[in-house]
């Protein structure tokens, strides 16, 4: 006769933190930096992108040390193909050699998305999770990478393979970083706006049929950039806010992120993650159209739009199959069904689980056609 028992534990954790804008985030007078913390005299490991550290290493130097708080600032090498267990490590040594206490001297990561995530993944694992403070200096890493919990690194070939969720104790968003960052960045990120706006702010999107040459022109620094930003974030926050550990698969935030996986995993080299979106964005697009699910004036809008902002696409990298395999690995990992969001006007979304191979690779073809005649079109000017 088998007899059984159990026991149950339970807790609840709350997750809370806050987002802040600020400027001049290195002055000694802002003290956005150093709260919540202890001061003079405590320590603060911090970690910073190489090509940040370059253009703001003396400011970051000069900040700590006026408030006479010893920092070890670490920089890390930076791009997507750093995004590594090997800079996790390194990381993680760095860190072992200088002791910071476990509750209020909170580890710093200052840099794009990819350092963030990494530093992220640090701050969760090491002795089992420390606090972080994460200073994006990416317009990527400023709307998107930075508002979100999740951390991870690149792993046996596959995106973000390794990873956590896990809360920073605050993010602090500072847009002068955008001055020194190089337009082919600024573009990558105006993707992720892009695929907000699309999927889930008509506002948005004409904001950016307004504007969006504009802030490309003044790297975000004008008064109208400031709205673009601030609605962009406030999307962002909305869509994660209520399902933060994604329990919820079905997430509108994904628009641009099922075809764009294997095209990021086989370009690499040559893709950034936001110009895999926009081209995951642009193929969704012409499938939404086929399907009636937006009318030809309105694809045509997203098309002149991406080309109004003058963002280069390769079209060369758009192989059907490898866009159909890429949709099935993401099927798995939205356990079993495809759940892929398609804007249904612009600024509504659905979400589709019988896209077929043979509207891929019409899709496909479509775009490359249209890409490629874009691409000829841009040599000739
Ligand atoms: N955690 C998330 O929710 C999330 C969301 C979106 C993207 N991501 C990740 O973000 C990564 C992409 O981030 P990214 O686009 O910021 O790339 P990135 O971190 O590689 O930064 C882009 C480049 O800009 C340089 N740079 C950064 N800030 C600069 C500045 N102010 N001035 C001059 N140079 C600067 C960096 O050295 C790098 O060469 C991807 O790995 C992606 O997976 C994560």
């Amino acid at each position: 006769m088998s007899a059984t028992s159990s026991y149950r534990l339970r807790y609840q954790q709350r997750i809370e933190y806050e987002i802040v804008r600020t400027s001049h985030l290195f002055a000694p007078e802002n003290p956005a930096l150093l709260s919540p913390g202890r001061g003079a005299g405590s320590r603060r490991f911090v970690v910073v992108d190489e090509n940040v550290y370059r253009h703001y290493g003396a400011e970051i130097h000069h900040y700590f040390d006026a408030h006479r708080i010893e920092a070890r600032v670490v920089p890390a090498p930076a791009g997507e193909e750093h995004k590594t267990l090997e800079t996790y490590l390194f990381l993680a040594r760095e860190l072992d050699a200088f002791p910071i206490h476990r509750r209020d001297e909170p580890i710093i990561a200052i840099g794009g998305g990819v350092l963030t995530d990494v530093v992220g993944f640090l701050a969760s694992s090491y002795r089992r999770g420390l606090p972080h403070i994460k200073v994006p200096t990416t317009l990527m890493g400023y709307v998107d990478a930075s508002i979100g919990i999740k951390t991870g690194f690149n792993f046996n070939g596959h995106k973000n393979r390794l990873g956590s969720f896990y809360a920073p104790q605050k993010v602090i968003l500072d847009k002068a970083f955008f001055r020194s960052l190089p337009r082919r960045h600024l573009l990558n990120g105006m993707c992720e706006i892009i695929k907000l706006a699309v999927i889930k702010d008509a506002r948005l999107f004409t904001m950016l049929e307004e504007w969006g040459e504009q802030s490309l022109q003044t790297c975000f620094q004008d008064e109208q950039s400031d709205q673009i930003l601030d609605r962009a974030i406030r999307g962002m926050i909305e869509e994660l806010e209520p399902n933060l550990f994604e329990e919820e698969l079905a997430r509108k935030v994904d628009f641009g992120h099922t075809f764009s996986y294997g095209l990021e995993a086989q370009y690499e080299d040559r893709l950034y993650h936001g110009e895999a979106v926009l081209l995951d964005i642009l193929l969704s697009v012409l499938m939404a159209r086929n399907r009636g699910l937006l009318s030809a004036e309105e694809t045509e809008r997203v098309f002149a739009l991406t080309e109004r902002l003058g963002i280069e696409l390769d079209p060369a990298v758009l192989d059907a199959a490898m866009l159909w395999e890429s949709l099935e690995e993401r099927t798995y990992h939205r356990n079993g069904l495809q759940r892929v969001p398609m804007p249904a006007g612009i600024g509504e979304c659905v979400f589709l689980n019988d896209i077929t191979r043979p509207e891929v690779e019409a899709a496909a073809l479509e775009l490359e056609t249209r890409l490629t005649r874009e691409f000829h079109a841009v040599y000739q000017r």
